[in-house]
């Protein structure tokens, strides 16, 4: 490998260009060299601004062509896994968008793959590197809220409109999108609570589409999550709320007593610290641990992006370490795997109308 990563983008649309500024800023270290869409003059639009070599018509022809070390799936969720699984048999890294395969069936050939050939796999959750939540992480690690969780709370309190769903043919139906506000909007806040408390053991929930008729997938869900620690957890995501409220959160309360919490409220534009979403900074609304304060919104706008464009390339930066080194990436394909199994374990939930085992 020479001294510039090289990346593969696959899927030109609206998050590839978060992956696209992210690279853009590490000139020294990573370099975009090819991009792939169905919508080829999209891939070549797409390849003219940010300057990358070649443009193909798919997935399989871009690995065919070589000369990748990486590549970043950037397509509808049902897609993920066949472009990460053609990558891992040529020895190719992946960088997949969230979620990392909408079924759990294709979350299993991911990671076999993954283990088989020995590729570096890492789901997308760029939001773990806000300070808000790596301050929450550093105080678990510290032992501030105690030696385990006891009770975490995810929340994702969104509006959603008809203009959404008929943005892209593919969002709003169970073949093409593969969920609803589970399985879109809700992974961030997902992969927050098990980064936090660890992995869960077992999971209950309910689903239902209560105010968007024009589309098949849930609007609404709630769920109850028992976790290996012992501890409990809640779960609850709407696309029903105008004006949003959160749009992201997790709180966690430790064995000490002490509770932290991320919040992302819906900011407005001239506030935004981040160029890829809504309102992409969080702040530590509730921080009972003794003697510190939160980190409020200013503050964590103060520290913005951390001396990068967005927080995609806080994750691409620890992947081409991970690379490099040798090692595994701070989030992991079995992380992603971990998300895919409860929000799966929710719709299984809702149909069988038991409690659903999560097993690894
Ligand atoms: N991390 C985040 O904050 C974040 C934000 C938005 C979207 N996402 C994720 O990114 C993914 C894409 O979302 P988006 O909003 O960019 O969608 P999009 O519709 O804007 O872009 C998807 C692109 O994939 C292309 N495509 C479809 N099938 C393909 C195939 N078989 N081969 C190659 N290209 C194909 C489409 O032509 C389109 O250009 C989703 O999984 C979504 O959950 C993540």
């Amino acid at each position: 490998m020479g001294s510039r990563v090289r990346f593969g983008i696959v899927g030109t649309g609206g998050i590839a260009n978060a992956h696209a500024v992210g690279l853009a800023a590490m000139p020294d270290d990573a370099e975009i060299v090819s991009v792939a869409d169905i919508d080829m003059g999209r891939a070549r639009a797409f390849a003219d601004r940010w300057h990358a070599h070649r443009a193909f018509e798919s997935a399989r022809e871009m690995l065919d062509a070589g000369g990748i070390d990486v590549v970043c799936v950037c397509t509808p969720h049902p897609l993920h896994a066949d472009p990460v699984i053609l990558a891992a048999e040529r020895g190719i890294h992946a960088v997949v968008e969230k979620p990392l395969t909408a079924a759990l069936s294709d979350a299993d050939r991911v990671l076999e793959a993954q283990a088989k050939h020995g590729t570096i796999l890492s789901s997308m959750s760029q939001r773990r590197w806000f300070p808000a939540a790596q301050r929450i992480r550093r105080a678990i690690d510290d032992g501030k809220l105690g030696d385990k969780v006891v009770m975490g709370e995810s929340y994702c309190e969104m509006w959603r409109n008809e203009a959404y769903y008929r943005r892209d043919a593919w969002r709003g139906r169970w073949d093409t999108e593969g969920g609803g506000v589970m399985m879109n909007q809700s992974p961030h806040n997902i992969d927050f609570l098990l980064w936090y408390a660890g992995p869960a053991v077992e999971i209950f929930g309910y689903w239902a589409n209560v105010n968007h008729p024009y589309v098949e997938i849930e609007d609404n869900a709630v769920a109850v999550i028992r976790f290996k620690s012992g501890g409990l957890g809640i779960i609850k995501g709407t696309v029903s709320m105008d004006p949003a409220r959160r749009i992201h959160g997790v709180s966690i309360v430790g064995s000490s007593g002490a509770t932290t919490s991320l919040d992302c409220w819906e900011i407005p534009p001239e506030r935004r610290a981040c160029v890829t979403g809504p309102s992409d900074v969080g702040s530590n609304d509730i921080w009972t641990i003794p003697g510190e304060v939160g980190l409020t919104v200013d503050d964590a706008i103060g520290e913005g992006t951390l001396g990068l464009p967005n927080f995609h390339a806080h994750q691409l930066r620890d992947v081409i370490g991970a690379i490099r080194e040798r090692r595994e990436p701070a989030v992991t394909g079995l992380d992603g795997y971990r998300v895919v199994a409860i929000i799966q374990g929710i719709y299984e939930s809702t149909r069988t109308g038991r409690p659903v085992a999560l097993t690894i």
